[in-house]
């Protein structure tokens, strides 16, 4: 097994790895400590299977189907979730800065996005690093943080998806209620501190006055995202990449319409509460 780092403290291309077979216990462990390491890993490549995808997320933990269900999901795997566009049924954007399901009181460890048909060039995705975003703020914010709690909601995902053609205006059913998770979180296996808040889903610093929090998010969020903190990944079909939710938020460029196929599909594996 290979790892190539890629970008500037984030990302690295795995080599060397067939994930269409299974991995043995060992090339798990690798995998495992690159991932916690690199926080993005990029396997180029790959025709596994929707199978084989949720095989090898599970060695990281359950795999679970989207809390909105909504959206559309393999017949036989529930928990792979298709992210399709196609001619009349452009796929729900996904350009905002986010971490997967942070709404949920346990959002997913990870997530990965297998690139069944990636369109060249275009539909790039950027990840940016929470450990760095956070680690390089001005030591007396950084403590005042430490104490902060946000809400984070999926109001604007819903109102999105019934929105979307890809859901064909489908209400959603059970929207969550809003959850509060620390401003700051510590990584539950590495044990390092990163920045827990994302303009998508976090609605506001828990007893801040409105506008006051929702400035200070907004500095977070161009702190988090400046260039020399991200990684772009530039799909190929055959790719597979797995993000840490838990130290990474991610942003998918749009700059592509409904005549263009792409075609992904998504697993996650069940995380712990941030604490
Ligand atoms: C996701 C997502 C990005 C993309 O699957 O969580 O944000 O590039 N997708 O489609
Ligand atoms: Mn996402």
């Amino acid at each position: 097994m290979t790892i190539t780092p890629l970008g500037p403290g984030i990302g690295a291309e795995i080599g060397g790895v067939d994930l269409s077979c299974g991995v043995s216990l060992t090339v798990f462990r690798d995998i495992h400590q690159a991932f916690l390491d690199h926080m993005v890993l990029v396997f180029r490549n790959q025709s596994v299977e929707p199978r084989s995808q949720v095989d090898f997320t599970e060695l990281f933990g359950a795999v679970e189907p989207h809390p909105l269900r909504s959206r559309r999901s393999h017949d036989e795997h529930p928990g792979v979730f298709i992210i399709e566009n196609r001619p009349g049924k452009p796929s729900a954007r996904n350009d905002f800065w986010h971490s997967d399901i942070s709404f949920n009181e346990t959002p997913p460890q990870l997530s990965i996005l297998h690139a069944v048909v990636a369109l060249e060039g275009k539909g790039d995705t950027l990840f940016a690093n929470m450990y760095a975003a956070y680690e390089s703020l001005p030591d007396e914010l950084r403590r005042s943080l430490l104490t902060m709690q946000a809400e984070h909601s999926a109001a604007r995902l819903a109102r999105r998806n019934e929105k979307s053609p890809a859901t064909d205006g489908k209400q959603i059913q059970h929207v969550p209620l809003p959850v509060e998770h620390p401003v700051v979180r510590t990584h539950p296996e590495s044990g390092r501190r990163a920045l827990y808040v994302n303009p998508y889903f976090t609605s506001c610093i828990v007893g801040m006055e409105k506008k006051e929090s929702a400035q200070l998010l907004t500095l977070l969020n161009i702190h988090a995202t400046r260039k020399e903190n991200i990684y772009q990944h530039a799909w190929r079909s055959g790719d597979l990449v797995m993000w840490d939710n838990r130290c990474t938020m991610h942003y998918a460029v749009y700059d592509y319409d409904d005549t263009m196929p792409r075609l992904m599909h998504r697993t996650t594996a069940a995380g712990d509460r941030p604490t």
